[in-house]
């Protein structure tokens, strides 16, 4: 089983909270709960999301809004239903190791509140009732336009159709709905209300460590359109010589890329706006972004420093294996979890790299300019990357990729320098300098 970690590697064996989403149809809920997952995942943290509509549309695939309508006693019980299934495979999976489960409904009535506070209460399950309430009728249209239009609810259904439906159906939900602690009766519960994606919030009675980490990230978390760049260094001469680690110079192919990454953002940027730059301390990030325009705000981070090899720094794989065999062995093995001598191990890495994540969700463009371990993890969180794969992943040099957040999921462009450089992928067991990768390391896989 996957240890349970607070995300900090310290073990919490017991601690296991229900987040309980809340608020009207079209209010961003299932976006939160994915971005929750998401995150949490990435900590290794066992977090599983559990969609009631998914339950729902086993019984009811494409209900009209009158289904919805709290005075259908049928559709009432069939909604009830679902809610049971959704909450009882949620306990099911709690049992067998979850840690948080996310339990998304709208979970817009205080009964309903009620019932999840009982069932979680007997079971020993922590809830943080998560509301996001929004009044913003062009985001909630926009919303319904290029979410909802489009879900299996509606499919093959004129989109216009489907849009007046959907606003029948919030109707219906209008006439039960009642904030969390509206009415001062629910302020024993902890929750965090979001008010119009976050311009203000409430957060009550939180408890824990771990709620106070879900808490902090759904509160940075924003839906303006933006990209993030990630490129790593240009070749370095440790690259060229097949040397880990280190702070060398770039080679002389390595300097033409740098001279050509200000083309290659200008071009996948598609306008004149300028990029905040964040690189690590280490000589190779930095002058791989010296050529970036002047109004382009850089910041080095040490925390984008590539991952610490302790004692086999400044080696190569051939060393390693000579110098300490075992570690070889054991590294290959688990290369996500093995630990150098003295230095780091990739989960190690996901930890250090958090507040650097949480500066992301927080930030519009970035492009960051980092090393092959880092971006290995930074694509991972993005892209819902296994973490057991994520270390062996082929990050090709001298290519700049831009991911774009989008409700459900990141869209990914690639932009070549069409600079040679070596490869630095090793696959497992081998001790080859420059190596080319296996079709299945490649990152998009
Ligand atoms: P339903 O109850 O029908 O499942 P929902 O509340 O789960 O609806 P989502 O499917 O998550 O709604 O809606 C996704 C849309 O909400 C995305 O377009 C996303 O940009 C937007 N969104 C994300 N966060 C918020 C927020 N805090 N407030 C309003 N909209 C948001
Ligand atoms: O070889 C380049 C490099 O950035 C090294 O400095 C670093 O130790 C290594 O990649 C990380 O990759 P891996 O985890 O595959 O050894």
């Amino acid at each position: 089983m996957t240890p349970k970690t607070n995300g900090r590697g310290v073990q919490v064996e017991d601690t296991k909270i229900c987040v309980v989403m809340v608020g009207l149809p079209a209010r961003g809920k299932s976006y939160i709960a994915q971005r929750a997952q998401r995150y949490l995942t990435w900590l290794s943290i066992p977090a599983k999301t559990f969609n009631v509509g998914n339950y729902r549309r086993n019984d009811a695939p494409q209900p009209s809004a009158d289904f919805f309508d709290n005075s259908n006693a049928e559709g009432e019980r069939r909604r009830r239903a679902a809610a049971e299934a959704a909450f009882a495979d949620m306990l099911g999976w709690f049992r067998q190791g979850g840690v948080i489960g996310i339990f998304d409904a709208t979970n817009s009535t205080k009964d309903r509140r009620k019932w999840v506070m009982d069932m979680c209460t007997r079971e020993g399950i922590e809830v943080l009732f998560v509301e996001s309430k929004c009044d913003n009728e062009e985001l909630i249209m926009a919303n319904i336009r290029d979410v909802k239009t489009t879900s299996p609810d509606y499919q093959g259904q004129d989109p216009e159709a489907a849009a007046l439906d959907f606003r029948n159906r919030i109707k219906h939900y209008e006439k039960v709905y009642k904030s969390i602690d509206e009415d001062g009766d629910e302020s024993h519960y902890t929750y965090l209300k979001m008010m119009d994606v976050g311009s203000q919030v409430i957060i009550n009675r939180i408890q824990d460590y771990l709620q106070s980490r879900v808490v902090y990230y759904l509160m940075n978390l924003h839906i303006r359109p933006r990209s993030v760049w990630l490129s790593r260094h240009g070749e370095s001469m440790y690259n060229l010589s097949g040397r880990i680690g280190g702070d060398a110079d770039l080679s002389p192919r390595g300097h033409q890329y740098a001279s050509k990454l200000p083309e290659l953002v200008r071009q996948s940027v598609g306008d004149d706006r300028p990029l905040t730059v964040w690189t690590s301390t280490l000589k190779r990030t930095i002058a791989t972004a010296r050529f970036l325009p002047a109004n382009y705000n850089q910041l080095q981070w040490k925390a984008l420093d590539e991952l610490d090899a302790g004692v086999c720094d400044g080696m190569t794989y051939q060393e390693i294996k000579d110098v300490y065999p075992e570690d070889f062995v054991a590294r290959d093995e688990d290369k996500y979890n093995y630990r150098y001598r003295g230095g780091e191990s990739y989960r190690d890495v996901v930890i250090r790299l958090e507040p650097i994540i949480m500066e992301l969700e927080r930030s519009e463009d970035i492009l960051i300019v980092t090393h092959q371990a880092i971006l290995r993890c930074i694509y991972a969180y993005f892209m819902k990357k296994d973490q057991s794969l994520s270390p062996w992943m082929n990050v090709p040099l001298h290519c700049l990729i831009k991911l774009t957040p989008r409700a459900y999921g990141t869209d990914e462009e690639r932009y070549q320098a069409d600079i040679p450089a070596v490869s630095t992928w090793r696959g497992k067991g081998s001790t080859a300098k420059h190596e080319d990768p296996i079709p299945e390391a490649n990152m998009s896989h």
